[in-house]
Order: C-alpha cells, then structure tokens, then sequence
C-alpha cells in the first residue's frame, strides 16, 4: 500500500487551482479509459473554489455528460436549502457544466434519515455491481474535531462494514445525515483530501500520524487501497508528523 501523497501549497486558493487540474485530469482519464467517470463529491465550503475552477477553467476539457456525481454525505434538508451540499454544488459547479441531469445523483433527503440512507444504497449499488462501490475519484473534506463526509468521532457509523450508506447523527446543526460508509468511501480509485486553514491544523495531523482512531475518522483514510493525495495550504499543514524518510 502506497503511503499517501502529501501536497502542502502557500494559499487556500493555489490549493484549488492545482487540485481542479488534478480532478479535471483524474476524470478525463477515467472517462476515455472505461466510457466513464463516477466522482463522490464533498460538502461544507472547502471544496467550493475548487468547483468552482472546475466549471470555469475545465468546461471544455472534462467530457462531463460521460461524469456520474454522487455525494460523500448530505445534510438532512431539502436539496434547495443552503445548507445542502447538494445546493452547493449545484450552485458552484453542476449548474455550470454541458450535461444531463440524469448524470447528477442527489441523496433523497425528502425522505425520512433511515430510509433516505437505504434508497441511495440502492441507487449506488444499481451504478456499481460489485462487492462495494469503486468510484474513480472520492473528495473529502475533514473537520476541525477529524471528522470526514458525516463520520464524526467515536460515531457507531464507523464500525459499518455491510451497508454502503448509513443515517447518523452530526455534533452540530443540522444534526441529521446521511453518510456513505467507510469501506465504500475508501474503495475508490483515488481520493483527494482537502483541507485548508489553521483551524484543521490539529486534525491533519492526527490523522496523519496515526491509522483508524475512531477518535479521529479522518485517519481511517490512510487505510485506503487505491492512491491517496492529501491537498492541503500550509496553515493546515502545520502540524503533519515527520515524514518516514527511508
Ligand atoms: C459536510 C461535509 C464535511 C466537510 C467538513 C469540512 O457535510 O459538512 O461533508 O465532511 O467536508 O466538515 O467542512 P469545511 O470545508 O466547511 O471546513
């Protein structure tokens, strides 16, 4: 298992710019390799600029109608509330983008948590025939507590090894979440971390220096089998572990 691939830039903004390149690319290749590219997107606002870029920078050069976009995790609201990752990145990157929207798969957040959680399993599980999910490329974003997509700390959700998405609760508003599981999330093909500002200082670095702390669900990435880059500015980078240097 390769160890993950470190990127540390001076600015939130040069972060996004070189990611946007890495993703446009990433799905480019997975498009002309295998007829099409399935990508899980992230929520909150890091990934916001990075969409952003994505829509703007790379809207000729990403066959998007041959792009499938899931979703990492969802707030439980409705998909037109600002607080929806969906409405982020619908309003940051899809509304953008040359494509069918038939290519665009939201959680049902009209639907109660629980059942919510099993309808986009079944929505996941008629795009992917195996065992688990294997998108091309998963996005996660990673809180200030360590948390990733809606894992949060010592949450049961991280002990799932059956299910592809779960109902779980969140620390903070709003509370109620639908969240795809650690073993379908880290499945992928690659996955892209992104983190910026001090804030995220403490979690990155417990998540880099140790592998699957419940306390820390962001370290489980580590564990990841496909190719793991870590795009963070250096404020957020401050605290990485020393690197192994053999
Ligand atoms: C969410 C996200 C969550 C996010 C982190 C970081 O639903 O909020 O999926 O996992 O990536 O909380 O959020 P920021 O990018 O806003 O710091």
């Amino acid at each position: 298992m390769k160890g993950p691939k470190l990127l540390l830039f001076a600015h939130a903004e040069e972060v996004a710019a070189a990611a946007a390149q890495a993703v446009a690319q990433r799905l480019s290749e997975a498009a002309g390799q295998h007829g099409s590219a399935s990508i899980v997107l992230a929520g909150g606002g890091t990934p916001k600029e990075l969409y952003r870029r994505l829509a703007t920078d790379y809207r000729h050069d990403v066959p998007w109608d041959r792009v499938r976009f899931f979703w990492g995790d969802e707030r439980v609201v409705p998909l037109d509330d600002e607080r929806s990752n969906y409405h982020m990145a619908r309003e940051s990157l899809l509304d953008g983008l040359p494509m069918r929207s038939e290519r665009v798969h939201p959680m049902p957040t009209h639907l109660a948590p629980g059942l919510a959680a099993d309808a986009y399993e079944r929505t996941l599980r008629s795009h992917f025939a195996s065992d688990w999910p294997r998108f091309d490329l998963v996005l996660l974003g990673v809180g200030a507590d360590g948390h990733t997509a809606s894992l949060f700390p010592a949450s049961p959700a991280l002990q799932e090894s059956t299910h592809w998405v779960v109902a779980t609760t969140a620390p903070v508003e709003p509370r109620d979440r639908v969240t795809l599981t650690l073993p379908a999330l880290l499945g992928a093909a690659g996955i892209f971390v992104l983190a910026t500002g001090a804030s995220k200082a403490g979690a990155i670095g417990r998540a880099l220096a140790t592998e699957a702390d419940p306390q820390c669900p962001a370290s489980f990435i580590s564990t990841a089998q496909g190719a793991v880059a870590w795009w963070l500015d250096v404020e957020a980078g401050a605290h990485l572990p020393p690197r192994d240097s053999s």
